[in-house]
């Protein structure tokens, strides 16, 4: 099959206990998303991609489930979902849930039974393993030094076991699924395809390349002063991953030539192939390079700013690597990343203009443009007034490295600031009512007090919105006759040692585009060798064409037909 129906699509990320709630119990719920599929449908969406719903205990927020085949009663029903995917389709608009598949919640019936009998059959669905028994202190200590990805061991006691550990690469309560039992990959296909024949568009997989371990275990030399090693040593240790992945492509989305995006990090330029090339694993994957540009082992507060030449570095990197090989999926944020508009533009540059510029420029790359919610409307980080107000188990991990790395609580809060998920993490702002219009109950995540000017309502009002900006963006990327430039070309960088600009050329079969942005607070005047034939998007009300030359207002943004 493989109709790459999804190359010209715009998609788009909720996070369902954010996103609106219907019963005002203070969480996002699944009717919440079905009651707004006319918004996103009026922004031009195609593909919804929804964080976990399944049945969860919410110890990492849905990431850890309980029971795959059920939604959880905090967010809906199945029929709600089932409703929601009619609803959606009836739209014209794909959904696609979240496969979280590298571990599950130690809740899931899986864990307990393997629990009861670890040498059972759900024992070899997990990594269960012995201690090393240490005499100071007459017990059994982890079996290996790894780290898990948000602090402490990966390791922790079987319940009920004096010498048993299970692997956890995450939080305890998630642990990590044994990929080499053909028994469990079977598992995991036939609830695939029980979602998939529901009419999911696909899916989007979580933390996969999690799931390739290097045999035989072993210690890792220490990165912490603890003894610790991070677990990614472990998994990059082992290079291949291709025997699974094209297992669960071959008995799950092929069959039902569906959208599958994975979260992957640090690829290759072979693993991009593997991944995204014209046989990959998967339709797509996400660019993650700007997300971990600059950062410190040292924990957040120590991560570098971002200037305009980083992260132009880094969009064009990706841009070249993937080239035409496939399709990369572009962000700016989501879940797991601070708002972007808090992070790639300058310190003091945040507006209206310069969030409409930093959305242009990732926009009308090449790849499939994912919008995270909230950020058509230019929402922003939350100003955290003290640890009490952070939810996320991440976040309190990465605070306590900062302290132990020699930060002020002051400097850590500080960093939680800039990075904590729970940024993007709060209400969406519906309205400049009272909690957003989000919920009238309480919500579970304070609301951003911003809300009362960065709302959907009154933007959807003021034609100069950030939310106007992207309907249009969205209209433009889409038009029909524009698809050899906007879906095919490739990306040319112009001018690339240029401070602060950022500007590219596509140029397709039909049409050409030029580019440029303007990431300073100073005017700009750029060279143009070709003859502009119109202005397809302009941040600002107008453009100022000399001979041979663009001059660029602080901030704008110009998409123009040359
Ligand atoms: C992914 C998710 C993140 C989650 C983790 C563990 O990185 O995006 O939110 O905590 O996987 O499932
Ligand atoms: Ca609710």
């Amino acid at each position: 099959m493989n109709t790459k129906w999804w190359k010209n699509k715009i998609a788009y990320q909720i996070y369902p206990k954010s996103f609106y709630d219907t019963n005002g119990d203070g969480i996002g719920d699944l009717k919440g998303i079905t009651a707004k599929l006319d918004y996103l449908k009026d922004l031009g969406i195609d593909i919804v991609w929804i964080s976990p719903c399944y049945e969860s205990p919410l110890a990492d927020q849905g990431y850890d489930i309980s029971d795959y085949y059920k939604i959880d009663p905090v967010f809906g029903t199945e029929k709600d979902m089932e409703e929601l995917i009619a609803e959606a389709k009836s739209r014209g608009i794909s959904v696609l849930m979240d496969l979280v598949v590298n571990h599950c919640s130690d809740e899931h019936f899986w864990f307990k039974e393997a629990v009861k009998d670890p040498q059972g059959k759900y024992g070899k669905y997990f990594y269960i393993e012995e201690g090393k028994y240490d005499a100071t202190k007459d017990e059994y200590v982890a079996p290996y030094n790894w780290r898990g990805y948000f602090g402490g061991y990966a390791w922790d006691k079987l319940p009920g076991s004096d010498k048993l550990f299970y692997l956890h690469s995450f939080h305890k309560k998630q642990p990590d699924l044994n990929w080499t039992n053909p028994e469990l990959r079977e598992e995991i296909y036939t609830m695939m395809n029980w979602w998939l024949d529901k009419g999911l568009g696909g899916f989007r997989i979580d933390a996969i390349i999690n799931i390739k371990k290097k045999f035989p275990f072993c210690d890792y030399p220490a990165d912490r002063p603890d003894g610790t090693a991070f677990i990614v040593k472990m998994v990059e240790a082992e290079p291949n991953i291709s025997k699974y992945l094209t297992e669960m492509r071959d008995r799950t989305f092929a069959l039902h030539d569906s959208f599958s995006v994975g979260e992957v990090f640090n690829a290759t330029e072979k693993e991009m192939d593997d991944f995204i090339g014209e046989n990959g694993f998967f339709s797509s994957m996400f660019d993650f390079k700007p997300t971990i540009c600059g950062g410190s082992t040292r924990g957040w507060y120590f991560n570098k700013k971002l200037n305009p030449d980083d992260y132009k570095a880094c969009i064009f990197a990706t841009q070249r690597l993937v080239s035409n090989m496939g399709y990369i999926s572009n962000i700016i944020e989501n879940h797991d990343e601070p708002r972007g508009v808090c992070r790639y533009i300058p310190e003091g540059g945040l507006n209206n203009t310069s969030k409409k510029m930093l959305a242009a420029t990732y926009f009308f790359l090449r790849g499939i443009p994912f919008i995270y919610q909230g950020q058509e409307i230019g929402m922003e980080n939350l100003p955290f007034e003290s640890m009490d107000e952070v939810d996320d188990v991440s976040s309190w991990d990465e605070y306590e490295h900062m302290l132990s790395e020699g930060c002020t609580p002051e400097q850590a809060l500080e960093g939680v600031r800039r990075f904590s998920r729970d940024n993007a993490r709060t209400p969406f702002q519906w309205t400049h009512d009272n909690q957003a219009g989000f919920t009238t109950g309480i919500p579970w995540l304070r609301v951003n007090p911003n809300y009362i000017n960065i709302n959907a309502e009154d933007e959807g009002k003021d034609p100069n919105s950030v939310l106007n900006f992207y309907k249009e963006m969205v209209r433009v990327r889409k038009r029909p006759e524009y698809e050899d430039v906007f879906v095919e070309a490739l990306v040319e960088p112009y001018l690339e040692e240029e401070p602060n600009l950022i500007a590219y050329y596509r140029r397709g079969d039909r049409h050409s585009i030029i580019l440029l942005a303007n990431f300073s607070d100073e005017l700009k005047k750029v060279p143009i060798k070709d003859a502009i034939k119109g202005i397809l998007l302009n941040n600002l009300n107008e453009e100022i064409i000399s001979e041979g030359n663009m001059e660029l207002m602080p901030w704008q943004v110009i998409v123009a037909e040359i």
